[in-house]
């Protein structure tokens, strides 16, 4: 059979990478049944630090395919990338689209694939943050509601579906970030990254934003920043180029010797960066995760989360972009000493590919 996986943005990459990994080792255990996998990439990322370091730092192979789409509105971005997928699935003719994640590229495939009557396998599906104003929300809405496969990472992603009338092709499989981390986190810790920073261990915080609620938005994007830079901590803050050009357009001035602004990170120095902070203070979806997994406590600049697991075992807090919250969280917040098995054990691709071919051939010999 054949497979098309999209990736398009810097969290999608570890994502596509344990189903990649997990195809390989499935086609070389079974002789006649293979799954070809045709990898699109459509270019909604493109600069280095947002996307190619992600290949090397996964050992992901080259795209087959790449759509070129760049950056846009959400309308252009969306549209183009589902004008530019059509074709791939006119000539390509797979059996079987495998979207991940959230972003405009994951909804752009799935609606592209799904009217011409693909098949759409959803990994990360189910997750709600209950946030409309997020444009994840939508997208995640949306292409769970066009797939007939949904891979979920977590036990309330099952419910979350339910609660919306999907139960059929529903799958907890645990979380393919679990895998992501897990094969990288031994070449990780040799970084020297923390060292060359001058950095010590558990004595500095991470701090990524790049949400449009927090950098289009002046005063949420000025307190967060104040908050950081009064907290007398160190600072490491990977700037996302959304966020730089925030930065810019606002004439915030980040020079003193608490923050430390540095271009965006790959995957292996970042997780070593996270793994060694006293705390994480992001509004990203996916580092509220890895926070957790790497058990640093984490101080989520945002309203609502769809990882509410996290919260409800008390390794992260919701602040939104209050000032008094988020400075108040750096000093006192502390994780609870437990942890519960949310994100599954790391194999989480291969009961995908698992469930991927039993549906497949199971379906041909009927
Ligand atoms: C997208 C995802 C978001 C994800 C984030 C990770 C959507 C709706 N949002 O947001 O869920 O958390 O990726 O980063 O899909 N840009 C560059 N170089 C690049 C890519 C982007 O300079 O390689 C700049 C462009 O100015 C662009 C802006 O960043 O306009 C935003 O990029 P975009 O892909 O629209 O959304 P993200 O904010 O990255």
């Amino acid at each position: 059979m054949k497979a098309i996986l999209v990736a398009g943005t810097r969290p999608n990459f570890m994502k596509v990478a344990p189903l990649i990994q997990a195809i390989g080792e499935y086609n070389a255990s079974s002789t006649e049944k293979q799954i070809v996998p045709i990898l699109v990439h459509t270019g909604q990322h493109y600069d280095y630090e947002m996307s190619r370091v992600f290949f090397e730092d996964l050992e992901l192979p080259e795209p087959d395919i790449y759509l070129g789409v760049g950056s846009g509105t959400h309308a252009e971005q969306t549209g183009k990338i589902m004008i530019e997928f059509e074709k791939v699935l006119f000539e390509e003719k797979p059996d079987l689209v495998v979207v991940v994640g959230d972003v405009n590229s994951t909804v752009a495939a799935a609606l592209a694939a799904v009217k011409l009557c693909i098949p759409v396998a959803h990994v990360e599906a189910g997750l709600r943050s209950y946030d409309r104003t997020m444009p994840e929300e939508i997208n995640r809405v949306l292409t769970d509601h066009c797939s007939q496969l949904l891979f979920c990472p977590t036990e309330t992603a099952v419910g979350n579906l339910k609660n919306e009338g999907i139960s059929d092709g529903v799958y907890l499989t645990g979380d393919v970030m679990v895998d992501a981390l897990l094969s990288v986190k031994k070449a990780s810790e040799k970084s020297d990254i923390v060292g060359r920073f001058g950095l010590e261990s558990k004595q500095y915080l991470v701090t990524t934003i790049h949400r449009p609620s927090n950098t289009d938005d002046r005063v949420n994007l000025k307190n967060i920043l104040d908050a950081l830079s009064e907290s007398g901590e160190r600072v490491i803050f990977p700037v996302h180029p959304r966020t730089k050009r925030a930065i810019i357009e606002c004439g915030i001035n980040m020079r003193g010797e608490t923050i430390k602004p540095i271009e965006p990170l790959g995957y292996i120095e970042f997780l070593k960066l996270m793994s060694h902070a006293r705390k994480i203070v992001t509004d990203s979806g996916g580092i509220q995760k890895e926070a957790y997994i790497l058990k640093v406590p984490c101080i989520t600049l945002r309203e609502r989360t769809e990882w509410i697991e996290t919260v409800e075992d008390n390794w992260n807090i919701l602040v939104g972009a209050d000032k008094e919250k988020i400075t108040e969280a750096i000093r006192v917040f502390e994780p609870a000493s437990e942890q519960r098995d949310i994100f599954g054990n790391g194999r989480a691709a291969t009961s995908i590919c698992q469930i991927i071919s039993q549906q497949a051939w199971g379906k041909e010999k009927a």
